[in-house]
């Protein structure tokens, strides 16, 4: 391309070292569709005449075939996407190719390329982050009265539902689209016609380009435009915060499988055995699941460090973006798939899940909210008192609501027999009907409204 200036070849290791076609053809859809909104552009505005264009638009359809078809060669030689696909067409259509580079330059290729297959993927993780909200919502509403224990300190605190546990993650999972959405909207500005970082000479139409690729209109700097790298930090940020969510919940799916815990089972689909014990059922997807994140945290930081100090405008510093973000997006989309599946296939073991909700004296501060509402002690004392009743169950090896009134009594005589209607785990969890509480009816309400909005959402788009 360059072979005016040039008359050597590279050094085998320049090559090696400079050459991004190995992974940068992904973006071949993404840098034919920009090229055929420029040529298009180009006739429009008289810079190239509709035939050339004619001819430029059908080998570039062509290619797009070829590659689709898996028939294109490409060649380490030719260093990346943009210069293969350049290369191909001059075989194909001859002399025009050469004109389609006219008033642009491989920086605003290459940055408008990859805004389109990052926003691409940001729709697909939309998508993706939506159906692993469906799933969780159907869990959560079939089990919405399924008491457990909630933890602190992974100490039993207070029950909860299971159904209200799994609802944390559906708000999580909605902030992340949110961020998602959030970096969608400012990556929307179309690089192309930047050229290599002053613009152009030539009478553009950077409007009529920005529409046709579905840009909401082109960017304001072109030194900017060719060097920010901002959307697909952006979307690292937000796909790290994802998968750091994912790992918290694929660690409680592999600490509730274990034999200690028992909480829940996963069946055959998404669990593996071991070659030499028989007996052992293993959470594998869950345990990869939970670290993903590592990689996907690593492309983030990796990427931040890459463009740390660069000065503007582009560097080729800035081809390292691709192979850490494509890795990284490979494995959130993996990674978000497998926990759909899981949550899918997991079962709650109603009766272990009772049982160890009622363990720990988790009810002893509706014990201490019962001193206080009907004794009308101050909630401190309520609380100290509390504390001596639980003491006692402890010392006999009893439950709260197995501890005789008489011993309550004991500690402080106005306790009456009503206490026992708030010790269980099922009257604590009924009790908590404040905004966002465990109650089943608080429970069975959000998943309701998130199953309209996620339906009303997927019918619109
Ligand atoms: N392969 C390059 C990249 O990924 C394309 C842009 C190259 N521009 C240049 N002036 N060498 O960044």
């Amino acid at each position: 391309m360059w072979g005016g200036r040039f008359t050597a070849s590279p050094a085998e290791i320049m090559e090696e070292i400079n050459a991004s076609i190995g992974f940068d053809k992904r973006l071949a859809p993404q840098d034919i569709a920009a090229s055929k909104a420029h040529a298009a552009m180009l006739a429009a505005q008289g810079i190239l005449t509709k035939a050339d264009v004619r001819e430029i638009l059908k080998g570039l359809d062509q290619i797009l075939d070829e590659i689709t078809r898996g028939e294109m060669a490409f060649e380490r030689s030719l260093e990346d996407v943009h210069m293969n696909v350049e290369s191909r067409l001059k075989t194909i259509v001859g002399q025009a190719a050469g004109r389609l580079h006219t008033a642009r330059s491989r920086n605003d290729q290459v940055a408008t390329d990859f805004k389109l297959y990052v926003r691409d993927r940001l729709d697909g993780f939309d998508a993706a982050l939506a159906a692993l909200q469906m799933a969780l919502v159907d869990k959560a509403e079939a089990h919405a009265d399924a008491v457990m224990p909630g933890f602190t300190h992974l100490q039993p605190a207070q029950p909860v539902t299971f159904g209200h546990h799994l609802m944390a993650y559906v708000e999580m999972l909605a902030r992340d689209r949110g961020r998602f959405a959030d970096a969608r909207r400012r990556l929307n500005e179309c690089p192309l016609g930047a050229a290599a970082l002053a613009g152009t000479s030539f009478p553009i139409d950077r409007a009529m380009t920005a529409e046709a690729l579905g840009f909401d209109r082109p960017t304001a700097n072109s030194l900017d435009a060719v060097s920010d790298r901002d959307f697909i930090l952006e979307t690292l940020a937000a796909a790290a915060i994802t998968a750091v969510h994912l790992s918290r919940f694929a660690e409680e799916i592999v600490i509730w499988t274990t034999a200690q815990f028992g909480f829940i089972t996963l069946t055959d689909k998404f669990t593996t055995g071991s070659s030499i014990m028989p007996q052992k059922r293993n959470p594998d997807a869950a345990e990869l699941t939970r670290a993903k994140v590592g990689r996907i945290a690593g492309a983030f930081q990796s990427l931040l460090i890459v463009m740390k100090g660069l000065p503007l405008a582009y560097s080729k510093d800035m081809q390292e973006d691709k192979e850490v973000a494509f890795d990284a997006l490979d494995s959130l989309e993996l990674a978000v798939a497998a926990m759909t599946g899981m949550v899918a296939d997991m079962e709650p073991n109603v009766e272990v899940l009772r049982a160890a909700a009622g363990s720990g004296f988790s009810t002893a501060t509706d014990l201490a909210d019962w001193l206080v509402r009907v004794l009308k002690m101050p909630f401190r004392e309520a609380h100290h008192v509390t504390g001596r009743i639980v003491a006692a169950a402890e010392a006999r090896k009893l439950a709260l609501d197995e501890l005789p009134l008489k011993d309550m009594q004991a500690i402080e005589p106005r306790i009456s027999k009503d206490v026992f209607n708030v010790l269980s785990p099922e009257m604590s969890v009924k009790s908590r009907v404040s905004y966002g509480g465990t109650a089943p009816q608080n429970v069975r309400k959000m998943a309701r409204a998130w199953r309209k909005r996620l339906e009303k959402a997927s019918a619109k788009g």
